[in-house]
């Protein structure tokens, strides 16, 4: 059955580009310019080429300077207009659902559920966001830093103490799911946890894959995967539900979720809508964040200006507590400097390099038409990487985010997004990334095994061989957890 769907799917792919191409032809000039490439393929090999080789920011620099801010290619199977500058970033960022959608590809909503907040837009999208900022907020996350913090010092004290090398990608990646089932799902240590990683990990990787269903691929994992953890969740969020009608007060983002109300005190969330919003906030929030401090990590072992400025700023604020004494939300907000750091990671490398939107009627936009059916995209990379907004873009330089740097405009520094789609998870991203470099830098120091050890955007960075460092602990503080 899936085979057939398969052949079909490629038929549809081939046919079309000449519905496009037939349909361009009413709008004649008024196109944006460069091609649309090859039938199918398009352009598509040279960006994922220039993902691979971390050479997406030049990929896009030389299309700019050829074509201006818009110009057109064919990209994943779309014809696609792709928008460069602060204000295009405004227009896509802000513009109303009915002109752009952000419908996700089928084989995306297959894995992630089609009542994920991504497949959503509108009233329909506004109800499932503030549903899930009523937990990601910061006035509520504030009160879980020392939550953060134990799990942080428990996967230290089991993964990093004792060892000699460590592989920071892996080992970051496992850290965040287990922050994220604590926090957000209510999911303690033991073995449920362990049942639930693996089957999270074949789901996204499933949604990174090459869309063909058939046994043994990463995609048909992914497909799995969803089968077997639905029935989890919905045990779960039964299990919750009782908790809550016997009184437990225990709250996490599930059961934030379940209470939510409407006017008439019905459920504003169906447990089918629930489970498709667990799922995708642990797709979003596994990755990006991982991806974050392990760049930092890297950038700790080659900058020692850098490394030096951020030690004292976490050992000063180590120095005022007493030992075993865990991390406070006040202890976050004197990592200023570290998180310039991380914001400058984030403005050359940052997580998420591609948003794309669909066109859901003709638009006019810059004095092109983008017609109905075409994908737009933007990437953070472009106005990150340009020298008119963020002077020598190549250099880093943390600076550029203190109160008094020349300011930017609004929308080039997008490594969260912007607008109604503007990424709810910041506030736990920062929260996450502080503690855990707080934890690193005062309990160990590292040196990269190999300095030249590259990665791969695929489309999220993954290094060759996880970013493998010899570690050091700092011997004051490595007694301060007990397990
Ligand atoms: C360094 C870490 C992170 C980065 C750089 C990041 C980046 C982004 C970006 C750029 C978007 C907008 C994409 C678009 O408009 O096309 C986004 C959306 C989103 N992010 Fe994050 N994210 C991070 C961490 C997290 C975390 C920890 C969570 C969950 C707790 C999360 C949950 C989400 C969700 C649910 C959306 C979709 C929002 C919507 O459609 O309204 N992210 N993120």
């Amino acid at each position: 059955m899936d085979l057939v769907v398969f052949i079909m799917l490629l038929l549809f792919l081939f046919l079309l580009p000449m519905i496009f191409i037939f349909k361009d032809k009413k709008h004649g000039d008024r196109l944006p310019p460069g091609s649309l490439g090859l039938p199918v393929i398009g352009h598509s090999r040279g960006l994922l080429k220039a993902l691979k080789a971390d050479r997406v920011d030049e990929w896009f620099q030389e299309r700019i300077a050829k074509h201006g801010p818009i110009w057109k290619s064919g990209l994943f199977g779309y014809p696609t207009a792709v928008l460069h500058g602060p204000s295009a970033n405004k227009f896509i960022y802000t513009c109303d659902g009915n002109i752009l959608t952000n419908t996700q590809p089928p084989s995306i909503s297959r894995i992630l559920g089609t009542k994920n907040i991504m497949e959503l837009s509108g009233h329909g999208h506004k109800r499932v966001r503030a549903a899930l900022v009523s937990f990601l907020k910061l006035e509520v996350l504030k009160q879980y830093v020392a939550k953060v913090d134990e799990e942080i010092q428990h996967h230290l004290q089991t993964h990093w103490h004792g060892k000699h090398e460590a592989e920071v990608q892996p080992l970051i990646k496992t850290l965040t799911f287990n922050v994220i089932c604590s926090l957000l799902f209510g999911i303690e240590r033991g073995p449920k946890r362990e049942k639930l990683l693996p089957l999270f990990q074949d789901m996204i990787e499933g949604v990174l894959a090459i869309p063909i269903n058939l046994p043994f691929t990463q995609f048909n994992r992914g497909i799995v995967a969803r089968k077997r953890l639905v029935p989890m969740l919905v045990d779960l969020i039964r299990v919750k539900r009782e908790a809550l009608e016997k009184g437990d007060s225990h709250k996490d983002l599930i059961t934030s979720l379940i209470s939510i109300r409407d006017d008439d005190s019905s459920m504003t969330m169906s447990d089918e809508e629930i489970i498709d919003n667990i799922i995708v906030v642990m797709v979003a929030g596994y990755d990006t964040t991982s991806v974050l401090v392990t760049f930092l990590v890297r950038l700790l072992a080659n900058n020692t200006f850098v490394y030096s400025n951020i030690l004292k700023e976490q050992e000063e604020i180590a120095n005022s507590k007493s030992s075993g004494e865990a991390l406070t939300w006040e202890d976050l907000t004197k990592m200023k400097y570290t998180w310039r750091v991380a914001s400058e990671i984030m403005r050359i490398y940052p997580p998420v390099t591609l948003s794309f939107r669909r066109a859901k009627q003709d638009i006019e936009y810059g004095g092109f038409i983008i017609p109905e059916g075409w994908q737009v995209l933007l990437s953070a990379s472009m106005t990150h990487m340009d020298s008119d907004i963020f002077q020598k873009p190549t250099m880093f330089d943390p600076t550029r985010f203190e109160k008094t740097a020349p300011s930017t405009p609004p929308f080039s520094y997008v490594a969260f997004g912007a607008g109604p789609r503007m990424c709810p998870g910041i506030e736990l991203a920062k929260m996450e990334t502080l503690a855990m470099i707080h934890r690193l830098v005062t309990q160990f120091t590292w040196e990269l095994v190999s300095k030249e050890e590259s990665f791969k955007r695929i489309p999220m960075p993954e290094f060759d061989h996880g970013l493998l460092v010899r570690i050091t602990p700092i011997k004051k503080n490595s007694a301060s957890y007990k397990a």
